[in-house]
């Protein structure tokens, strides 16, 4: 179902798609982060992912909290927009091979992700008040805040030693 389909016409359909949307885009992060973790070379990113699973895992868990809630079933929706950036960090990955201008590639890429996850959550948040669902917006709002922790993590590495490194 695309954004503008037919079959969305109340704020309620708008923001069931998008936590379908963001539910399928944190299954998909689930999946990749593993190579991610496997690919690193600086320990600190290595951690940095490790630690981002498992709280990847805890969001896809979170937004299962909050479809219950709502009372609507726990289903993604295809989100090709993060398809496409995990596709391109993917490739980017597999052509460097200096292993320092890796890391600076692959701390580039999760911070696409975070980004999108950022402006996805911070949207249903905004949503989820208007709908008179606090229960709803403060898992959301959970969730938001630790994508808004990683993403200055990973500035913070990307302005230290991984980019040093590389240059
Ligand atoms: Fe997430
Ligand atoms: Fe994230």
């Amino acid at each position: 179902m695309s954004l503008f389909s037919h079959d969305i016409k109340t704020m309620d359909d708008l923001f069931v798609h998008q936590l379908r949307d963001i539910y399928y885009a944190e299954k998909q992060i689930v999946n990749a982060l593993p190579e991610m973790i496997q690919k690193a070379q600086d320990p600190t990113l290595k951690q940095g992912f490790e630690t981002h699973l498992g709280e990847t895992k805890n969001h896809v868990k979170r937004l299962e909290e909050v479809f219950r809630l709502h009372g609507k079933e726990a289903k993604g929706v295809d989100c090709p927009a993060i398809d496409g950036i995990i596709e391109e960090a993917e490739d980017v990955a597999g052509e460097v091979e200096d292993k320092q201008v890796l890391d600076a590639a692959l701390i580039a890429a999760a911070q696409d992700v975070e980004h999108y996850e950022i402006t996805r959550y911070g949207s249903l948040v905004a949503w989820a008040k208007q709908l008179g669902r606090g229960d709803c917006a403060n898992l959301l709002q959970q969730n938001l805040e630790e994508e808004k922790a990683t993403d200055k993590k990973l500035t913070s590495l990307a302005e230290s030693a991984v980019n040093r490194k590389a240059a």
